[in-house]
């Protein structure tokens, strides 16, 4: 945990340098050893000045200087001067206030938090960690640095609720517990949280849910958590997230490869979660549901069978062909529920619903989708103030033949090309006229090789902070 003060302290620093002619004389340096420290992007000098360990951080040009870059770099010196055992330190953040003012402070605190964070685990003896960071800004007084940091930590909080969420193992998050939690943690950060349990469910005829969620004894839940910030406006903004706590296929089992990362199939639940979470601690001035759907999908007597036909909430038949292609079920039937009951009159969905998502961007960028450009390029921008990539794949209407079923509305699966976009042509399906966008995140959502610093293996906390940018955009109207 990091706790964050305004004070002065001064036994070890970071600070952070712009690349410039005279950025060795900041770091103390003569000019023959002007060589040593530039301000390059990534370069880090360790010196000790006056008893006080130093790190300065090279941040390159301002013009080349992205948020991914920017956090990369509070994360890499962060972990440098922990590495030294250090727990106590301030970083001095004027070169940043200097040029991006109040918005320098997201990405300072995101770097250091998300930088230092660990997954505790579930080890015999768990030692968490406590660091002490002070910031130096000579750009904002004491008190409008420390509402900067206050706000920017309920961002980066949501982040890293996302990130437990997903790291925890599938038998200590049943969609039972998972409920509970998000019930407890959401009420207490100022939403409205209901909890449908299965018997409810079935009086709403989420038919699709069910199908999967009845696989398994730990039975599924329909979380809604509702934020009005804005009561005088008619505007509601629907997050929906697939919770899936384990998946294992079903009858179109996951072969033994695929077992073994049966968990983390409810990022996108998790993502939501933690964007209302930093969204309501903000007080932001806007109406925000998150609908999650979470079950388990289970090979079981109370399986469905490839070849079955359910109905879903929304009265479309569909035949499930596949019952490893469970993330669109459950989310049509959220979708459904946010559009009818809910009345949201936007929708983002997120998912990591497929692994053709994974082979088309990788890991460094989720696939999105939408039936509205306009909604895209919003959410577009709240992307780049979080410092996250998104693509665009296209929803081309020759693909909507490949879900064509004889004998039901719609089937589950499309003919195998073009997945990700198949499975964002069925849930537009259960949207109707709303506008919407669909981020397929199962390559992004967690990761076994970290490729920056402020990643670490397990859950990365993707997309919470563009939800929350783009509620953040949608204040007030
Ligand atoms: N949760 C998976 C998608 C996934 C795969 C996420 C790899 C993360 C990593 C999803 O439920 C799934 O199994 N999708 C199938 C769909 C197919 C059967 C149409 C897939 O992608 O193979
Ligand atoms: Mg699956
Ligand atoms: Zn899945």
């Amino acid at each position: 945990m990091v706790t964050w003060k305004n004070e002065d302290f001064l036994s070890a620093q970071i600070k952070f340098v712009w690349e410039n002619e005279e950025a060795y004389k900041q770091a103390g340096l003569s000019e023959e050893n002007s060589h040593l420290f530039g301000g390059e992007f990534s370069q880090l000098f360790h010196t000790v000045k006056d008893n006080q360990f130093m790190i300065f951080a090279g941040m390159g040009k301002a013009e080349k200087l992205d948020g991914r870059k920017f956090k990369n770099i509070v994360a890499k010196s962060s972990r440098t001067l922990t590495s030294f055992n250090i727990k106590e330190f301030s970083i001095d953040i004027s070169a940043l206030t200097d040029v991006y003012k109040e918005k320098a402070y997201f990405d300072v605190v995101a770097g250091v938090e998300l930088g230092l964070y660990t997954y505790k685990g579930v080890h015999q003896e768990n030692e968490e960690k406590d660091y002490t960071v002070y910031v130096v800004d000579s750009n904002f007084s004491k008190e409008q640095s420390s509402e900067l940091i206050r706000k920017a930590k309920n961002i980066t909080d949501g982040m890293i609720l996302t990130r437990d969420w997903i790291n925890t193992p599938g038998n200590m998050l049943t969609p039972e517990i998972f409920a509970n939690d998000l019930n407890n943690k959401l009420t207490q950060a100022g939403c409205e949280v209901t909890v449908y349990n299965e018997r409810q469910l079935a009086e709403m005829g989420a038919g699709a849910l069910l199908a999967v969620g009845e696989s398994s004894d730990h039975k599924p839940r329909l979380v809604v958590m509702k934020y009005m910030g804005n009561p005088n406006s008619d505007k509601v903004y629907g997050y929906v997230g697939k919770g899936v706590t384990v998946d294992t296929g079903g009858y179109s089992l996951k072969n033994s490869a695929g077992l073994m990362y049966t968990k983390g199939d409810m990022g996108g639940a998790a993502a939501v979660a933690g964007a209302i979470y930093a969204i309501a601690k903000n007080n932001l001035k806007v109406n925000v549901v998150a609908v999650v759907p979470t079950c388990e999908n289970r090979l079981s007597n109370q399986s469905r069978i490839p070849g079955d036909v359910i109905k879903s909430m929304n009265g479309k038949t569909i035949e499930i062909l596949n019952t490893d292609a469970e993330g669109r079920l459950i989310l049509a039937d959220a979708l459904t529920y946010a559009v009818r009951q809910e009345k949201v009159t936007h929708i983002v969905d997120v998912a990591t619903l497929t692994g053709a998502v994974v082979g088309a961007l990788g890991t460094v960028a989720a696939g999105c989708m939408t039936n509205d450009e306009e909604y895209l390029s919003e959410f577009y921008a709240a992307a780049k103030e979080a410092g996250e990539r998104y693509w665009q794949l296209p929803l081309f209407e020759e693909y909507e033949e490949a879900l064509k079923s004889k004998v039901a509305d719609i089937k589950n699966t499309g003919n195998g090309n073009a997945g990700t976009i198949a499975a964002a042509l069925f849930l537009r399906e259960f949207v109707e006229e709303t506008p919407w966008i669909h981020l397929d995140i199962a390559g992004t959502s967690q990761t076994e090789a970290p490729s920056n610093d402020y990643h670490c293996f397990g859950g990365t906390g993707f997309a919470t902070p563009s939800l929350y940018f783009l509620a953040e955009a949608h204040q007030d109207i």
